[in-house]
């Protein structure tokens, strides 16, 4: 499997385009601004994309992924929560298959109601839920949703597993759950009160 993670646009977005290279299939996660980077990297591999998944429904990833899946012939894939337009809804536990594995769906409210996180074996692309070194936004009324996502579902997964972010806000653009737990205050944080006095 291939994995390649592609910065785009003013506000540091990660694009990830998953490929395997015995079926020649390709996934591409979020795809906010430009989308010359993602079909010349597709190119590049000689790939052909079944579905164009959007992590959550803000411009910066989502924008331009209409046209990327008509320019690509993939379907667009979100959360059936989603507002978005979409060729394909799917919730948490949802498989996509690429090639012989699948990737599989981690609904991840907080950010936004439509969060979802995507496994595929030991990488988590985490779109805005959980960056390398901080979390994504949250309304304060979606706190203990957000501190739920992060701590009974995503530090929960194996330790090892790696979360690729959909911005590169951190000091290194990848990061274990392992040091996460380790250096990100809110996955620290051993409650939601404490959580919260951080986010404040
Ligand atoms: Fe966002």
């Amino acid at each position: 499997m291939k994995l390649a993670q592609l910065k785009v646009g003013p506000m540091l977005n990660f694009v990830y385009v998953l490929a395997d290279e015995s079926s020649g299939e390709a996934m591409v996660v979020d795809s906010g601004w430009e989308i010359d980077p993602i079909v010349s990297e597709l190119e590049r591999l000689k790939a052909k994309t079944d579905y164009v998944v959007v992590t959550h429904s803000h411009f910066d990833h989502e924008a331009t992924a209409r046209e990327l899946a008509g320019r690509v012939g993939a379907k667009l894939v979100a959360h059936r929560s989603s507002p978005l337009d979409c060729d394909v809804r799917v919730e948490d536990g949802d498989e996509l298959a690429l090639g012989d594995s699948e990737v599989r769906v981690i609904h991840t409210p907080g950010h936004t109601q439509d969060s979802i996180c995507l496994l595929h074996g030991d990488v988590l692309m985490t779109g805005d839920t959980l960056f390398v070194g901080t979390i994504g936004r949250f309304d304060r009324g979606m706190a203990a949703t957000m501190f739920h996502s992060l701590h009974d579902v995503i530090l929960r997964l194996p330790q090892d597993t790696v979360i690729l972010p959909g911005h590169d806000y951190g000091e290194v653009p990848r990061r274990s759950i392992a040091d996460e737990r380790l250096l990100n205050p809110f996955l620290g944080a051993p409650d939601l009160k404490t959580f919260l006095s951080i986010a404040s």
